[in-house]
């Protein structure tokens, strides 16, 4: 049996994956909730299941452009909340399998991550919306315990049928009336069985959060939170609106690719990850939009991954708030052991300046070409000054300075504010 440590090291080496929303919804074009917000009862939804026909090869484009765009694992919604299952079941016939294409979406899938070395993750959706069990367990009580039953049978074919599964993300475990009370959520989906079940078909698994029990990783969403220290942490978040998971033909505010490798670095400063979203189009092909950004995003990791895989949280300032880049300084810290990475937005060119320096710099370098930088310090202040830096920022969205430390860098004790005016 592996320790929690010994399990998440992948995880935590990664700090970078790839979450793909695609289903029924995809085709109407206009997100994955859909079926719900537009109140589309199950009879008028079921045709969408004989149009699915994602072209050939669409798993494994994918999976190319998650490697690409330098993610190490991916995660496919393998049954959102609508019902229809991209995978062959004996508990459903509302599949992918069965109906339109006649394909198990999964097994491509899945065989397509492992073709490109990526970890394999799989979504799914607890609650089905075409189940009134689900939204009213009191009047429709045998079929609350039939959708249970079909989520226990499913998740364990998912976890017997597939190989080696790296991570399990549930989803729509809150009850209907969102009743807050997490022990009635667990009871509910029968939650502790049906874990147990999942880690003695898959040990080495990875789940998170969202069954109503805490498991090995939170899950926030669409906003970038550090790890609680020794709990895995994820950031899922989308390229563009944050209700378009699933496939939404007018999406008016995407973010620039700068923006995303900033969210990348403000999970990895506090050693989370980032779940980057893509909405495959109705035929699977990624639109263009999330492409040139996804490989915006890869170029610059692929350059910078020092940085960002298994980093570590470091002291020096810029990094106390994830998301939030304090005291207009240039950009934030990420650390291993004694190495320091300080992330670069604002770049000040030819020489920059940190200051609460506790730890004495011994030598400083541009991450991406290796071009040897001088470094001096200032014990006393707690200044450190770089020069040699080219007058233009040698990445546009981001450099990355390496520093050797003598020790791990620590941030220095300032008690008096106004000493370095008197000093
Ligand atoms: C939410 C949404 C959903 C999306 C998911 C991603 O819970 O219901 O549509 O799949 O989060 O994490």
């Amino acid at each position: 049996m592996k320790s929690y440590e010994e399990r998440l090291k992948w995880f935590h080496e990664a700090r970078f994956g790839i979450y793909v929303h695609f289903g029924l919804y995809s085709l109407l074009e206009r997100g994955e909730w859909t079926m719900y917000s537009e109140r589309i009862a199950p009879k008028d939804y079921d045709y969408l299941a004989d149009l699915f026909n994602p072209r050939p090869g669409a798993a494994a484009e994918w999976c190319r452009i998650a490697k690409a765009a330098g993610a190490k694992y991916i995660v496919l919604t393998t049954r959102h909340h609508e019902g229809f299952s991209l995978f062959d079941s004996k508990y459903s016939d509302f599949t992918s399998a069965k109906r339109g294409c006649k394909r198990d979406i999964v097994r491509e899938y899945v065989d397509a991550a492992r073709a490109e070395g990526l970890k394999v993750g799989l979504y799914y959706s607890l609650l089905d919306w075409r189940y009134p069990g689900y939204f009213n367990p009191e009047k429709y009580p045998e079929n609350k315990e039939s959708l249970v039953e079909y989520v226990h049978n499913q998740v364990r074919e998912l976890m017997t049928n597939y190989g080696e599964i790296s991570l399990l993300e549930y989803d729509g475990g809150w009850m209907a009336d969102l009743n807050p009370d997490k022990e009635y959520q667990i009871n509910f989906w029968r939650a502790r069985e049906l874990n147990a079940m999942v880690r003695s078909l898959q040990p080495d698994i990875i789940i998170n959060n969202r069954s109503g029990l805490p498991e090995d990783l939170d899950t926030p969403e669409q906003v970038i939170k550090a790890a609680v220290p020794g709990r895995g942490c994820e950031s899922c978040m989308c390229i563009g609106d944050t209700c378009c998971w699933g496939y939404t033909r007018n999406n008016p505010n995407w973010k620039t690719s700068t923006q995303l490798i900033q969210h990348l670095v403000n999970a990895a400063q506090g050693e989370a990850n980032y779940l980057l979203n893509i909405g495959p189009m109705p035929d699977g092909r990624v639109r263009t939009e999330e492409y040139d950004r996804l490989m915006d995003v890869g170029t610059w990791l692929n350059a910078n991954e020092k940085a960002i895989r298994s980093s570590q949280r470091c002291e020096l300032i810029g990094t106390s708030v994830p998301g939030v880049v304090d005291l207009n300084l240039q950009g934030p810290w990420t650390r291993k052991g004694k190495t320091g990475y300080w992330l670069i937005f604002r770049y000040p060119g030819c020489e920059a300046t940190a200051v609460r320096v506790g730890t004495r710099p011994v030598s400083a370098r541009l991450l991406a070409t290796g071009k040897e930088l001088t470094v001096g310090y200032d014990e006393k202040a707690g200044k450190m000054t770089i020069k040699g830096l080219p007058v233009l920022p040698p990445d546009r969205h981001c450099s990355v300075i390496e520093v050797e430390f003598e020790d791990v860098p620590r941030l220095q004790a300032e008690p008096d504010l106004a000493e370095w005016i008197v000093r």
